[in-house]
């Protein structure tokens, strides 16, 4: 059993003008890759093997994100399966001039634990501490549901 306070990341990152795009706010290509980062660095963490990117749920950005911006990432493991894991990862913006923090983004992501053949290995389970932790694994199983659902209809009708 690993605690989830044993795996979560912070990774603060300053947004620069590599990061922008051609409007000259920051790409979200950017931030999607920092989110796949920062959560890959929480599954590792928490299973000490490698492991791959299975999906991402829906991202939805809520305001843009500008040069010279100080990014946050915020990361922490919300539910284990077998072989699976579910990380959430929030991400905020911060002028670091004014002090206005705005939430960017949230997105859950699945990832699968490898042995050293690459196949899908056990995960330990997540040990819960606190009410939040919790209440994320109970919603956590809820979209590991519909998310597996929504992936075998995918099979069904693919071609
Ligand atoms: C993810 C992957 C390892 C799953 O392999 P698989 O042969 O389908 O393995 P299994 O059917 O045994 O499933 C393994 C686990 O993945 C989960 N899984 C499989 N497909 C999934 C999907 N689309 N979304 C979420 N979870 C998924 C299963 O529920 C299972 O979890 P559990 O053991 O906790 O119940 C395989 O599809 C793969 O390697 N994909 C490419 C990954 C990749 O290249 N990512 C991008 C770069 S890192």
């Amino acid at each position: 059993m690993k605690k989830v306070k044993d795996s979560s990341v912070t990774i603060v990152q300053q947004m620069t003008q590599a990061d922008a795009n051609l409007a000259g706010n920051v790409h979200g290509g950017t931030i999607m890759k920092l989110i796949d980062n920062t959560g890959g660095i929480v599954a590792v963490r928490h299973v000490g093997t490698n492991v791959v990117t299975a999906s991402i749920d829906r991202l939805d950005f809520h305001h843009p994100v500008f040069v010279g911006d100080l990014l946050k990432v915020y990361a922490s493991i919300n539910f284990t399966g077998k072989t699976s894991m579910e990380i959430g990862v929030r991400v905020e913006a911060e002028n670091f001039i004014t002090g206005v923090v705005r939430h960017t983004a949230s997105a859950y992501l699945t990832y699968v634990a490898l042995d050293q053949h690459g196949k899908p290995t056990q995960v330990p389970p997540v040990e819960l501490v606190t009410e939040d932790e919790k209440r994320r694994y109970c919603e956590a199983q809820v979209r590991r549901k519909q998310r597996l659902l929504v992936a075998s209809s995918s099979e069904v009708c693919s071609t």
